[in-house]
């Protein structure tokens, strides 16, 4: 501490302002305090909701330590249709090239890349921008696996807090159907969702082909019915034509003098002091960079964790937190048992199909924009209109699809009998094998899975993309994988491992969704036009060469990555309570997606933000 004093008394001296010193840059401050009442851990939607929220108090100092670098006004971030451009320079990489996974067993060994942001924002800077919720069910089961006040009712209000709302205009209402329950959203919060100026008109046929399956429209997913086929906003300022994400957040705050954001620094570990058995964390070390001094920084009242699912648990092991295997191969002195941390991490594994139209609907489609003269009218109506296809991201017709909606009964049934016909341990990772706390807490999640997948209530996949073919992603995944650190090195990325697959229950979802999938190609709907299911192929035909073509092509994330530091009872393997703190902590929390313990049937940036909404009330009432 004396040591980083000094440091800054040098800065102080030598640098007019901070914007100058070299180590690090302090917005709205020229320098740190020595202290804050709470140290967030990482500026993505959880870190800069709580902060925001937090420093509403004008007695309360809040800083918030991010490892990534303002985005500013870089038209790759703010322009929708750039989101693949924005990826490309806002997430963690490796020094030789890019963060990959370990190898993938159940997928013929294969790596895949880990995505993760890395700027203020964090993922909400190069995500794509769709902003749904799961539907009630998904929620009620993480209070029903013992988290009082998770369930859907309890939620709500939080959602819409993070919400301003545009509602479709008369015209899409009309053309397209758009509807809306506009008791299920926000009118004030600091992320606008709306709709675009423009869509694609063709984009309605999928849900003319989805209802011909019997599979219904909902009018609002976003009011606890993200199920069957329906219209979802974006992120997106549509006045301006722009993202919008977890920045408009500290936007609101950075007026705030008790509000500071250090970015370009990233934290090492959370300080502890001890009393009795429990642990204080009473700040945390950082720096810039592997060859830039060291420093610590107090946090009086609260270390707050939003690293997001992949750092969190990092940073936590690196602390002394987790399993013992976890940190003696690195040299870590233990000082919480806790090996939940960075196990049971979920996703959406998703196989990308692909269709053409012989005789494509009228319209268009974003494949005009590599036409260079339609390209050239697409970019102008952006500059001069903030409209057009620029606009467009990632779509908005969602397919939400419960299991008995995508198969017949006999395979349903076969397919939960399978659930419980598996011994708990079999699928997990070896050494959980060994873990009680683990193991019961697999089975519980096992358990509500069947619940969750045996009723109309809970969608079992996503059919993204619709007319032409698209992603068919399992929302409800039985195998867990694990986020252990590489080295006791803070700048060297864990190891992901998705061990997607794992479970053969999954493959077994895979195959009824491809399945699924042809029934709809061939759907009168899509035959008008000619579909042809080319990806995968007619040569692709039993279960096991449907298998094989998964193991081959499918991506083992949607970048949903959540559950590694899960809300669940100590004895369930859980690393939170339900006040989102850290078990045998006195005051650490992790707000982030790692504390989701079943991954909701949606995109989940919108829960998060709603997660850390709700955990800024649980803080605020703890004061
Ligand atoms: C490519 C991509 C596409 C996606 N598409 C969608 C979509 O269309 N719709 C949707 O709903 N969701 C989408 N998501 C998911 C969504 O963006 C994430 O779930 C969400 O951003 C997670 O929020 P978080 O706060 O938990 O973590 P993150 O967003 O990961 O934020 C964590 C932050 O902490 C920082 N950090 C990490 N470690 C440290 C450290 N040691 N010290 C300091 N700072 C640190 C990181 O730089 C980062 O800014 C997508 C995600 C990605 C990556
Ligand atoms: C994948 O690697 C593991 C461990 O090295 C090995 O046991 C297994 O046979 C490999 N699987 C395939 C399909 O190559
Ligand atoms: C489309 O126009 C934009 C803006 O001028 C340009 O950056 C992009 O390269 C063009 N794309 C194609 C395929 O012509």
């Amino acid at each position: 501490m004396t040591k980083f004093l000094a440091f800054l008394a040098v800065v102080a001296a030598v640098f007019p302002t901070a914007l100058t010193a070299p180590t690090f840059q302090i917005v709205k401050r020229d320098q740190l305090l020595a202290s804050y009442d709470y140290v967030i851990v990482g500026g993505g939607p959880a870190g800069l909701t709580v902060a925001n929220r937090l420093s509403e108090n004008p007695k309360v100092k809040v800083l918030v330590i991010e490892g990534g670098d303002f985005a500013g006004d870089d038209p790759n971030v703010q322009i929708p249709r750039r989101v693949n451009e924005a990826y490309v320079d806002y997430h963690y990489k490796e020094a030789d090239g890019e963060w990959m996974s370990e190898p993938l067993e159940a997928m013929g060994n294969r790596t895949h890349m880990v995505y993760a942001g890395k700027a203020v924002g964090g993922g909400t800077a190069i995500n794509g921008m769709l902003f749904d919720r799961g539907a009630k069910s998904d929620y009620d089961a993480w209070k029903a696996l013992g988290n009082p006040g998770w369930g859907w009712n309890d939620l709500l209000p939080y959602f819409k807090k993070s919400e301003t709302f545009t509602p479709p205009t008369e015209e899409q209402r009309r053309e397209l159907g758009i509807e809306y329950n506009p008791a299920a959203h926000g009118t004030s919060g600091p992320i606008k969702s709306s709709y675009q100026k423009f869509l694609y008109p063709s984009v309605k046929y999928n849900f003319a082909a989805l209802n011909e399956l019997g599979i219904k429209t909902s009018k609002d997913g976003a009011d606890g019915n993200a199920l069957g086929v329906f219209w979802s906003p974006n992120a997106l300022d549509n006045v301006n034509g722009v993202r919008s994400y977890a920045v408009n957040y500290h936007e609101q705050a950075e007026s705030r003098a008790n509000y500071h954001i250090l970015v370009n620094n990233y934290v090492h570990k959370v300080d502890f002091s001890k009393k009795g058995s429990q642990y204080t964390a009473t700040g945390v070390t950082f720096s810039a960079g592997a060859d830039a001094p060291v420093n610590s920084i107090k946090a009086t009242k609260e270390v707050i964790l939003a690293a997001g699912a992949l750092q969190t648990p990092k940073v936590l092991q690196l602390s002394g937190l987790g399993g013992k295997s976890v940190l003696n191969a690195h040299g870590i002195k233990q000082l919480i048992d806790l090996p939940g941390v960075g196990f049971n991490l979920q996703d959406h594994p998703t196989a990308f199909t692909a269709a053409i139209m012989t005789n494509p609907p009228a319209g268009g489609s974003l494949e005009d924009l590599n036409d260079p003269a339609l390209n050239a009218t697409a970019w102008e109506t952006y500059v001069n209109e903030k409209s057009g296809p620029y606009t467009i991201a990632n779509g908005n017709t969602l397919g939400f699809i419960p299991l008995p909606q995508i198969t017949d009964a006999k395979t349903k049934l076969a397919y939960l009998k399978n659930i419980f016909l598996q011994r708990p341990e079999t699928y997990l990772p070896s050494f959980a094998r060994s873990e009680r706390t683990l193991i019961n807490g697999y089975l519980a999640q096992k358990t509500a899975l069947a619940g969750l997948l045996a009723t109309k209530k809970s969608a079992a996949l996503e059919v993204a993309g619709g007319v032409g073919g698209g992603a068919l992603s399992v929302q409800k995944s039985f195998s867990r994988g694990t986020v252990h650190i590489r080295s006791a090195n803070p700048f060297d990325n864990p190891k992901i491992d998705f061990r997607a697959f794992s479970n053969p229950l999954d493959m077994d979802l895979a195959v009824i969704a491809v399945r699924f999938f042809r029934k709809l190609q061939a759907t009168k709907t899509l035959q008008a036009f000619g579909s042809i299911v080319v990806f995968p192929g007619p040569e692709v035909e039993t279960d096991e060469q449907i298998r094989e073509w998964v193991r081959a092509t499918a991506w083992p994330s949607f970048a949903h990555m959540s559950g590694t530091a899960a809300m669940l009872a100590r004895t369930l393997g859980g690393v939170v309570d339900s006040k989102l703190k850290v078990y045998g902590t006195t005051n650490l929390r992790v707000v982030d997606a790692s504390i989701m313990p079943l991954v909701p049937s949606t995109h989940i940036q919108s829960t998060v933000y709603a997660v850390a909404e709700k955990a800024a009330d649980i803080i605020k009432a703890a004061q």
